[in-house]
């Protein structure tokens, strides 16, 4: 490809928000090479990508983050210049029962790619390390207030530990190494092309199949939901303008309790269904609680909004909406994922 102005590594780009950003990157800026890296867990899944597979300024290799020598050969072969950090053990519940795992790619594998990138940008000008994070290393809210960059870290579950030593990895390799580092705390994702382990697909695949909808405890935890389109929009804005060594909050400015969101979500499914009144919520039964539960997350918002100018753009309803459209219409991609020993995990775990 002619004229290359970046060449971008993103890990992870055959997950859920990865694929939802090389999409982005790679249609938005022809000029970008992007390296898209990514292990092919459970979560990974190249159909997500197949629409912009045959483009020019796109690649993809297969390899582990906590891999050293290739990512070492990976910044070698195409000079990587800046790295957009995703790739990860993504769930709560899989933290549970498998802490390691998230220890292993999640904190080593983070590690690993800061140690490359310092090594490698030695001598460089014009680099970027981005590490995309949640939310949850602030731990849980009361009633009231909002998660700000000031607030202390407090995480709760294995996966926001895990995700809480990757941010302070990268801080220390700014401080220490002078690495040129920005970093984002993202709320609760949906749409498209998530796996159908977390909240809004379960349950949306569930409705449809006339099984169970099992909510955690009480049902009255609270999420601030951000479609994943204004996610990648949130990631190219700091990608583009963030202060080297800063953080960013990104949120809805959406809080709902997971029995309203999930009625919401019930009333949705029998229209676009054509079932009746309350068939769907008939569904919902109350389920052992998850250990560690964090009661209520939200998000401040104003630091990305006030300095970089990106704010959400699409509605909770539009977003739902779209949202299980695309899960209706793509029967075969649900299909594909939740086949074989994926489906003995998520169905017996927790309707005890
Ligand atoms: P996902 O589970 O859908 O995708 C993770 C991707 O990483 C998969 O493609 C998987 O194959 C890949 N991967 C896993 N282990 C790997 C390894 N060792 N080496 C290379 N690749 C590996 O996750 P997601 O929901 O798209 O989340 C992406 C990132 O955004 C994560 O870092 C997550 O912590 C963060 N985040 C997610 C949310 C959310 O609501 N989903 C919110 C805030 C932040
Ligand atoms: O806040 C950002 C985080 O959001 C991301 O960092 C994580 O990668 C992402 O998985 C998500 O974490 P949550 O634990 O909030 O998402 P999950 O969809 O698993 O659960 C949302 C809420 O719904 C939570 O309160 C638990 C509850 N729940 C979830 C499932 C899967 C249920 O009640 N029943 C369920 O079956």
């Amino acid at each position: 490809m002619p004229n290359i102005e970046r060449n971008i590594l993103i890990t992870g780009g055959a997950g859920f928000i990865g694929s939802h950003l090389v999409r982005l990157f790679v249609r938005r800026y022809p000029n970008y090479r992007i390296v898209n890296l990514d292990a092919l867990t459970y979560a990974g899944n190249l159909d997500n990508l197949s629409d912009v597979a045959s483009q020019s300024n796109y690649l993809f290799r297969k390899g582990d983050i906590t891999d050293v020598a290739f990512l070492e050969a990976i910044f070698k072969e195409f000079d990587i210049d800046s790295v957009i950090h995703l790739a990860a053990e993504s769930h709560v519940d899989r933290s549970i029962s498998d802490p390691m795992a998230f220890v292993r790619t999640n904190v080593m594998g983070t590690a690993n790619l800061l140690q490359t990138a310092t090594k490698y940008w030695r001598n460089t000008q014009n680099n970027l390390f981005y590490h995309i994070s949640t939310d949850e290393v602030y731990g849980s809210l009361g009633k009231t207030g909002l998660f700000t960059e000031k607030t202390a870290y407090d995480p709760n579950s294995p996966y926001a530990a895990s995700k809480a030593a990757s941010d302070h990895f990268v801080r220390a390799y700014a401080q220490t190494y002078d690495l040129p580092v920005v970093i984002s705390n993202c709320s609760n994702n949906y749409g498209p092309n998530q796996f159908p382990e977390k909240l809004i697909p379960l349950f949306i695949n569930n409705i449809k199949e006339n099984e169970e909808l099992p909510l955690y405890g009480d049902g009255q935890y609270t999420r601030d939901w951000l479609y994943v389109l204004d996610h990648v929009e949130a990631i190219d804005t700091v990608f583009h303008q963030g202060k080297l060594g800063e953080t960013y909050n990104i949120g809805g400015f959406n809080e709902w309790k997971n029995i309203d969101l999930v009625r919401v979500l019930c009333q949705l499914m029998e229209e676009k269904l054509q079932r009746p009144k309350g068939s769907a919520e008939a569904l919902i039964c109350f389920v052992k609680d998850r250990p560690g539960h964090d009661r209520r997350y939200a998000i401040d918002a104003n630091k990305i909004k006030k300095e970089l100018g990106w704010e959400p753009r699409v509605t909770f309803e539009e977003g739902l909406s779209k949202t299980i459209d695309w899960y209706l219409a793509n029967a075969a991609w649900l299909e594909n994922v939740v086949s074989g020993a994926y489906k003995n995990y998520y169905k017996k775990q927790y309707l005890t």
